[in-house]
């Protein structure tokens, strides 16, 4: 299967924070930007793979700035490895400050996709080539997100988890 880079199914959605989607301080509810996140990734994941992709997992999602009602919110999604029939897919969130356009981080996630056949049953997808630096650290660390994913969801033992190991015997 033929490789592809990060930059091909990278994709970005914006749009306004509106009063339906807030929680009672008036920022983004943790759910509405759960599901635009899902839905970037997922974009992301079909692009990719040019197959239908379900959410295998979410694996890290860091709510670090509240995103108040009536702000430009841009999702990020990149492919940030993948393996056998899953891809690792790295979302970033920012916010457009009004005045300036200049856009600053707030949030960031780390969602598994897997590709399926018509079934729902795993299929192969094509390798990814990380090109920027900040592609190939995300990539590098790619295996050990999906380890521990793996033994948190018992799917995997512990002790197989040579890469995660690995961190904490270096
Ligand atoms: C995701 C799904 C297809 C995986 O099916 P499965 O029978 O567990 O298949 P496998 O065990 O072969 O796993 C498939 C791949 O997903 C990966 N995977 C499964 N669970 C994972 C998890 N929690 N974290 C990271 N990767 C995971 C496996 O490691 C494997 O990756 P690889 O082939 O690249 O090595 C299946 O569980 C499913 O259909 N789930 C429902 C998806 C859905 O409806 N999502 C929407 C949310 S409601």
């Amino acid at each position: 299967m033929q490789a592809k880079f990060p930059s091909e199914s990278v994709t970005t959605l914006t749009d306004l924070v509106l009063p339906g989607e807030t929680n009672p301080l008036n920022n983004l509810f943790g759910g509405e930007l759960l599901a635009r996140m899902d839905r970037a990734a997922s974009i992301t994941a079909r692009r990719h793979s040019r197959r239908i992709c379900v959410t295998a997992s979410v694996n890290h999602v860091a709510f670090n700035r509240a995103i108040p009602l009536g702000s430009v919110v841009t999702v990020e999604s990149k492919v940030s490895r993948t393996f056998n029939t899953s891809m690792e897919i790295f979302i970033d969130v920012w916010i457009e400050d009004r005045e300036s356009g200049i856009k600053n981080k707030a949030n960031e996630a780390i969602y598994t996709f897997v590709a399926v056949d018509e079934t729902g049953r795993p299929i192969p997808v094509p390798p990814i080539i990380p090109e920027t630096d900040l592609e190939k650290q995300r990539y590098d660390a790619a295996l050990r997100r999906k380890q521990l994913s793996l033994v948190l969801a018992g799917k995997m033992k512990p002790n197989e988890a040579t890469e995660l190991k690995a961190l904490f015997t270096e």
